[in-house]
This record gives structure tokens, sequence and C-alpha cells, in this order.
């Protein structure tokens, strides 16, 4: 199981609250793996993808609008995250048959989650809190 402790949490409800429900459905698959239940990640992938696009798209226009001045570095690294989540699918879309599929999603889906997508966001967590002092974010 995968949980936001507080050095994982912007503090920003909105980025909080998406990066809870990419949490959630990182959980579901891996519920789904341990559970015997392996032929779920075919379904639940596709959602997580689509929900951490959705996040980053989010997350991008939030960046412009109140001008953090690395944004086009942060969509980059978002951008480059699209072949590691095609990978995933393929496992995902094999987890139910190979033992091998489903281990190496577990593992790859969690460290995503958590390095890839949240940890690279701390960048800007300071950058966010100084602009809603002001009411900018
Ligand atoms: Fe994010
Ligand atoms: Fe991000």
């Amino acid at each position: 199981m995968v949980e936001l402790t507080p050095s994982f949490l912007m503090d920003y409800e909105s980025l909080d609250k998406e990066h809870q429900a990419l949490a959630d459905i990182v959980n579901l698959v891996v519920e789904a793996i341990d559970g015997d239940d392996a032929g779920k990640c075919k379904t639940l992938l596709p959602e997580f993808v689509k929900a951490a696009k959705r996040h980053f798209a989010n997350e991008e226009a939030l960046l412009v609008k109140i001008g953090y001045p690395n944004v086009k570095k942060h969509q980059k690294h978002h951008r480059s995250l699209n072949t590691k989540m095609d990978h995933m699918i393929e496992f995902a879309n094999m987890a139910g048959e190979n033992q091998l599929a489903r281990d190496s999603l577990r593992r790859e889906l969690v460290f995503f989650l958590m390095d890839d997508i949240i940890t690279t966001d701390m960048d800007f967590k300071a950058f966010i809190e100084e602009k809603a002092k002001t009411g900018e974010a």
C-alpha cells in the first residue's frame, strides 16, 4: 500500500487530491495483484494513465497561471513519462497470466507514482506556497 505521508504533500488542495486519487488507483492495482485478481489490472492501468495525464494537464495549467519560471522543464518531464506508462500498460495486459509482469507492474507503478510523479513536484512546492500567500495561487 502506498500512503501519502506529509513529506509527499504539496499542501495545495487540488494537487494533493489528484495525487491521492492516483495513489488510490495504485493501491487498487496492488490489492488486485496480491488478492489473486490481477486480471483487473487490464482495466485499472488505463484508468491510471488517463487520470495521470489529466493531472499533468491541470498541474501545467496551474504552473502557467502562477508564472512558475521552470514550467517548460516540468512539462518536458511529464511528457517523458509517456513511454514508461506505455510499458506499464503492456505489463498490465499480461498481468493476469504472467507472474513476472505482475511483479514488474507492482514495483514500477509504486516507484513511478512516488518518484516520477510526486517527488518531482516538490521542485515547485515553495513557489506555490509563496503564490498562495499573496492569493495568486
Ligand atoms: Fe503532480
Ligand atoms: Fe508534476
